[in-house]
């Protein structure tokens, strides 16, 4: 039997914060301070949200699609699906853009010029990696197309000083499992207008604007709020950020120094006027893909294997997109090995390092 008495049981404490006392766990002073600190860190508006994808689809939501039959967005053809998901669900049909080597297979902005149907451009920052915003950005503001940043796993980079996050009218960040900020899952939008941080407010809860005690749907909108525990595991999280992006990044260079006495296996490339801190790292080999992956497992190169298909090859999207040719993005799918970098313990590096030598070493075993 439950005590009977009217006060509020305390809710347990959470990484030493204390989560409010009260009759809920949600639109309380954690996420408040979440955002505020986030606010910080990107000089923008931040909402945090459930998820990456809930904050996409928020973004999505919150400009408002053309009323049109179809409405179309860009997305680049490799990938997580996550953003070509919120453009479906949001009613759109979806075009996939080709992507580009020299441009660490992020969206090639050649491409998108032969396009004019355009409503919207999801870019998506490539593991870390940042799009090409010098050619996106003032192409899409000449042809008045919002241009949103998929910048999920871009907690580190910077380009032409400023942070990932800040280009394009807003961009998704998240939180899920492997990211630097790892709530276990939880994302934020981030964005400088005012207005569309207060329309991304209003999608993410139930498309209620605000209007006091008054619940009213102005916009179909959905329930993307990010609660109070998780805002918890967060703001713990944001603690350790720039210890983990420097572990990141002092894992990346070992590896690329590894990586500069090899022949046959290629590090990502370096990027004009970028920063970039790696969240995956991808080694790029040019042998065969299969007899490769089996020879870096003799080689204890056990990078990890689950990879993106590319998003023309996505059954769910088959019936509603259409796709420009994109055989860059086939090649580096089965072509390359990717691990979030800010965990992996020393002895891993090392044993990555030795082992990626000897792969080089042995990879013409593998043509
Ligand atoms: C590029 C990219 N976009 C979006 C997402 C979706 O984020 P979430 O898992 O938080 O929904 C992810 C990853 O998980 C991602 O890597």
């Amino acid at each position: 039997m439950s005590p009977a008495s009217s006060e509020w049981q305390p809710w347990p404490a959470v990484n030493g914060l204390h989560l409010e006392v009260g009759r809920r766990l949600t639109r309380g002073p954690l996420v408040d301070e979440l955002e505020l600190r986030l606010d910080e860190r990107f000089e923008c508006q931040v909402v945090a949200t459930s998820s990456g994808t809930a904050a996409l689809e928020a973004i999505l939501t919150a400009i408002g699609l053309p009323n049109v039959e179809r409405p179309v967005v860009a997305v680049p053809s490799y990938g997580f699906h996550a953003a070509a998901l919120a453009a479906r669900r949001s009613g759109a049909d979806v075009i996939t853009v080709p992507v580009s080597a020299e441009l660490e297979y992020t969206m090639e902005p050649d491409a998108l010029h032969e396009e004019t149907e355009v409503a919207v451009v999801v870019a998506i920052d490539q593991a870390g990696a940042p799009a090409n915003y010098r050619a996106l950005a003032p192409m899409c503001s000449s042809a008045h197309v919002p241009l949103v940043e998929d910048a999920a796993g871009a907690w580190g980079t910077w380009l032409d000083d400023r942070r990932l996050g800040t280009y394009g009218v807003a961009a998704a960040l998240s939180m899920s499992e492997s990211k630097v900020v790892a709530a276990g899952e939880g994302g934020c939008v981030v964005t400088r207008d005012a207005s569309l941080a207060d329309e991304v407010r209003a999608a993410i809860r139930y498309g209620e604007r605000s209007h006091g005690a008054l619940r009213r749907a102005d916009i179909v909108g959905a329930n993307w709020k990010m609660p109070e525990l998780t805002a918890a595991v967060a703001l713990h999280q944001l603690g350790y950020l720039e210890q983990r992006l420097a572990a990141a990044r002092n894992a990346a260079y070992r590896l690329e120094m590894a990586l500069e006495e090899c022949e046959h296996l290629h590090a990502p490339r370096d990027i004009d006027g970028a920063d970039v801190t790696w969240h995956k790292y991808r080694v790029r080999h040019d042998g065969d893909p299969l007899s490769m992956r089996a020879l870096a497992l003799q080689c204890k190169v056990d990078l990890l294997e689950d990879e993106f298909v590319p998003i023309p090859q996505q059954p769910a999207f088959a019936d509603a997109w259409h796709a420009m040719e994109s055989p860059v993005a086939q090649t580096f799918v089965v072509g390359s090995r990717a691990e979030p970098l800010w965990h992996v313990r020393p002895e891993t590096l090392k044993r990555w390092c030795d082992g990626l030598r000897q792969l080089d070493e042995r990879s013409h075993e593998c043509r």
